[in-house]
């Protein structure tokens, strides 16, 4: 039984007829308490009909379920996963970043960057935060706008959830799709499944990217849209940690575990959070971010006092404190491991006053200038999100229908829309599924 009717939070007034229970169907229909199941049964022989299905019960396939829904439309959400909405559980350190007071396109990296902006303007940040509202969810702003569940990200998947019964959205989980024949003349698709036969006038795919395979996620959505004609800009892991050799490694051997506030730049594109050094390389807010516009072979480029001018800082300190070692003005601004590390670095240690010029210039360098070259990404077991997926210059950025297929919706993350990390990707899913869920 679900968990919304099991802990008796919810009561379901008027529920779908879609919505069935009985221990046969566990695990493969969202239930309510009901034990009709006969009543069910009759249903599905006589009608496997509906005017929406959408694959994927993430994000956007519940957001785009819940609008179509509300319109009056006859919807199934079929998922090969045995849960809905993984992804928002295990979000945000399990307190899930549903949005951020800040929304703009250039939160967002795609091929074609003015894509997203249609959609976002149709359902802002505002409105998903007065839905958490209605739903007296209590959230907070953990800095840079981005907001969070004070209690659990489970809250924001029973919003959905139960906004799903109030509208008669019927879920189908352990549902694997074999193949997908699009009906000749604009009828419809017909879906063949490890259950049953589906027909439905228009399909959505929002089955996501390819970040965390052990979550369901799989490269289904990308097969369908090729099936379509529709191109794939490469994806690769994105919001995920950076790796370095085993050279790097051995001399940061007593790093991992601290963090320190850096600005992190490449590409053209820097972000000022923290960096964590870890066993494998990097992480921390600040890489995750700049991951999503690295490439392998480049290099990314620290400035581990951001908030200083460290020239200006490091000839001040000459003169008002020169007696002191420079390994001891370095431990006052960082932990004693990284000022060990960072005077091993360059080769040089002493009071200040004793510094050359041409040393103190490679000491502002290296702390302001600090340049590294990952080997590669964490990859997709730990990454948030996918960079790349469909190309969107073959879909409406109003309704998010194919310009290749009638009556083919693509939305969320399995197109070439990839936000920042900071509740940007969820936003992005509410937004593309909304807009979608508007015109199916
Ligand atoms: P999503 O991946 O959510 O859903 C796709 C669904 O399709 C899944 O339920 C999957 O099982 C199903 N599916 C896949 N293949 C299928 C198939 N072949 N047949 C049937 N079903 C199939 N973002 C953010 O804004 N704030 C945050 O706090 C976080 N935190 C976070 C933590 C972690 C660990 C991860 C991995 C990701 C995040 N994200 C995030 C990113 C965010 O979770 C992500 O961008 C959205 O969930 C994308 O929503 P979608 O609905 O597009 O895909």
């Amino acid at each position: 039984m679900h968990d919304l009717v099991k802990n008796g939070m919810v009561t379901l007034p008027v529920m779908s007829l879609f919505f069935a229970s009985s221990g046969a169907l566990q695990g493969r229909a969202i239930s309510h308490a009901s034990t009709d199941f006969s009543r069910f049964k009759q249903y599905i022989g006589m009608n496997q009909e509906y005017q929406v299905i959408i694959l994927g019960a993430g994000a956007a396939g519940l957001m785009c379920s819940i609008t179509a829904a509300k319109r009056g439309r006859k919807v199934l959400v079929i998922d090969h996963a045995n849960k809905v909405g993984k992804k928002i559980l295990m979000s945000g350190g399990g307190r899930c970043n549903f949005t951020n007071y800040s929304i703009e396109p250039d939160n967002y990296l795609a091929s074609n960057p003015h894509f997203c902006k249609s959609a976002l303007s149709r359902y802002s940040q505002w409105q998903f935060i007065e839905l958490v509202e209605q739903y007296g969810i209590e959230y907070y702003d953990k800095g840079l706008g981005q907001l969070f569940c004070k209690n659990s990200s489970k809250q924001i998947r029973d919003l959905l959830i139960n906004e799903c019964q109030k509208y008669g959205v019927k879920i189908q989980l352990k549902t694997s799709v074999e193949n997908i024949l699009a009906l000749a003349g604009s009828c419809g698709f017909k879906l063949k499944t490890n259950l049953e036969e589906y027909h439905c006038q228009s399909l959505v795919i929002a089955t996501g990217g390819l970040s965390i395979p052990t979550m369901g996620a799989t490269g289904f959505g990308y097969k369908i849209a090729q099936q379509f004609d529709h191109q794939i800009i490469p994806t690769n892991p994105a919001l995920t940690p950076l790796t370095f050799d085993k050279k790097w490694l051995a001399k940061t051997k007593d790093l991992p575990g601290n963090a320190i506030d850096i600005q992190v730049s490449c590409n053209g594109q820097s972000f000022n959070e923290a960096m964590l050094f870890t066993h494998k390389g990097l992480s921390g807010p600040a890489i995750l971010q700049i991951s999503s516009y690295w490439k392998p072979g480049q290099p990314i480029v620290i400035n581990l006092l951001p908030a200083l001018d460290v020239a200006d800082w490091l000839q001040e300190n000459k003169q008002s404190r020169g007696e002191i070692q420079l390994k001891t003005l370095l431990s006052s601004k960082f932990s004693q491991a990284i000022a060990n590390y960072l005077v091993t670095l360059l080769g040089f240690n002493g009071k200040l006053k004793q510094i050359e010029t041409n040393d103190l210039n490679k000491v502002e360098k290296q702390l302001s200038q600090w340049t590294l070259y990952p080997i590669g990404y964490e990859g997709y077991r730990v990454a948030e999100v996918t960079r790349g997926g469909i190309d969107t210059n073959d879909i409406s950025s109003k309704t998010f229908e194919s310009t290749k297929q009638k009556n083919l919706y693509f939305i969320g993350e399995v197109l070439d829309v990839t936000g920042h990390l900071g509740g940007y990707n969820f936003q992005w899913a509410w937004a593309s599924g909304r807009a979608a869920g508007s015109f199916v």
